[in-house]
């Protein structure tokens, strides 16, 4: 199985975190995003851990919302000792509606609006991440005319591209976001800052990309951020106390997958963090992370029901569903691939290669291509798995299709945490 929390039942039914997703689907109709309660917490826990054995503690991590955003998740994430990633003011929003105490909220985004920075504000945002000299200009003046003096980072671009198959280092990525370090950019945001009144500059952020399965880039980008910091020491004489390392460490999507765990990655960029203070006797800084897909990507699974197989022959077999981008858009987007099953009949082997398509009136609206599958029949559940990342929170209504429920599993037991929409709730705001 793809993760340790997936088993089959003696009714040969799929089941996650001991719950079975043929009775879920049949319970709460589909589609119907399931997550394991367990293994969310499991991976909030993993990180502290690391954090706590390697570096006593002093860090900070804060669950990329953008990846799964709804209030429970907030709840989960708090009472773990996490705190929040958030983008816009909606995930914002959620986040406090949620109860997620403000000071472990670390804004971020390269286009804030005013109302999005005065929402900040007003509600004492821990960390607020600037992104461009504009945004450092605004934010003083909204902090100044609420009386307030802000903490905030600079987000800069350590010119790491992970994304190559040997990482490398760019003189400058083309990227919407931050301060380019080469260009000089970077320091001057830095000297800009410091002359703001309402603005308290704790230190620097950098983010070099999502789905990284290997633990190289990261301390690469450890080491880069501490130079500058260093660098800032010598030329302007401010020792920055915190650094924000993003997010990114990659996880299991298909079988084929063998991404490096997030706690190795997280021991890596601790080792070099502290390597690096060491060299150049720089203080150690309070750390923060800011991790989405491996702490939630894996917790979850999507179930569908069967509509249709439609064989064209000598081209290929469709596998048609009751969802698809308008709930899973990744594929269509990325050509991400996943692994998929029918979770009535998990203790069959994937006989067939499918094409599993969705109902949205778009041919690139598919979940996969060539797709290992247990021979489908109309009526069956299937299940894409590791689709707790990224789905739910990049759904849409297109076709006025009304987004999924999605259920929270916990020690067999399910409980709703968002609500399936009604066609009621996509004619609310039409006049
Ligand atoms: N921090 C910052 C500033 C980020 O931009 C991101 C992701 C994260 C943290 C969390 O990264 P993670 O740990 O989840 O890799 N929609 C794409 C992923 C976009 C990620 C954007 N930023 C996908 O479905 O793969």
């Amino acid at each position: 199985m793809l993760t340790p929390n997936l088993t089959v039942n003696a009714e040969g039914h799929l089941c996650i975190g001991g719950a079975d997703t043929v009775v879920l689907a049949k319970t709460h109709g589909t589609p119907l995003y399931v997550m394991d309660e367990n293994m969310i917490r499991e991976n909030c826990r993993g990180f502290a851990r690391v954090i706590s054995e390697e570096y006593g503690g002093r860090g900070l991590i804060c669950f990329a919302s953008k990846a799964l955003s709804c209030k429970e998740l907030y709840r989960i994430v708090d009472s773990e000792g996490l705190g929040a990633d958030v983008v816009s003011g909606g995930e914002l929003y959620t986040a406090l509606k949620a109860g997620m105490p403000a000071e472990k909220i670390v804004m971020h985004g390269n286009s804030k609006s005013n109302a999005e920075l005065q929402m900040a504000v007003t509600h004492g945002v821990g960390r607020i991440v600037c992104d461009n000299l504009p945004e450092l200009d605004r934010l003083n003046r909204i902090a100044e005319a609420s009386g307030k003096t802000v903490n905030i980072m600079l987000r800069i671009k350590p010119g790491i591209d992970a994304h190559t198959h040997d990482f490398v280092k760019t003189g400058q990525i083309d990227s919407k976001f931050g301060f380019a370090l080469e260009t000089g950019e970077a320091m001057a945001a830095v000297k800009a800052a410091s002359l703001y009144p309402n603005l308290n500059l704790v230190g620097l952020h950098c983010h070099i990309g999502s789905q990284i399965l290997d633990t190289a880039p990261f301390a690469e980008a450890a080491r880069v951020m501490l130079g500058l910091m260093n660098k800032i020491r010598t030329e302007i004489g401010v020792t920055l106390p915190e650094l924000n390392l993003g997010g990114g460490p990659g996880i299991r999507y298909t079988e084929a997958d063998d991404p490096m765990p997030f706690s190795e990655i997280v021991r890596a960029i601790l080792g070099a963090v502290k390597e690096t203070c060491a060299e150049l006797s720089f203080p150690e800084p309070f750390v923060l992370f800011e991790p989405g897909r491996s702490i939630v990507g894996g917790a979850g699974l999507t179930l569908y029901t069967v509509m249709a197989k439609k064989t064209i022959p000598d081209i290929r077999t469709y596998v048609l569903v009751d969802g698809g981008m308008c709930d899973n858009p990744r594929y269509a987007l990325y050509q991400s691939r996943y692994e998929a099953m029918i979770a009535n009949k998990a203790a069959e082997p994937r006989s067939e290669r499918v094409t599993i398509g969705g109902k949205c009136c778009e041919s690139g609206d598919l979940i996969g291509e060539d797709m290992p599958l247990q021979p489908a029949a109309e009526d069956d559940i299937l299940a894409v798995l590791a689709t707790g990342a990224y789905n739910y929170s990049m759904a849409s209504n297109y076709n006025r299709n009304p987004r999924a429920e999605l259920v929270m599993v916990r020690d067999d037991a399910a409980r709703t945490v968002v609500k399936r929409e009604t066609y009621e709730d996509i004619v609310r705001n039409d006049i």
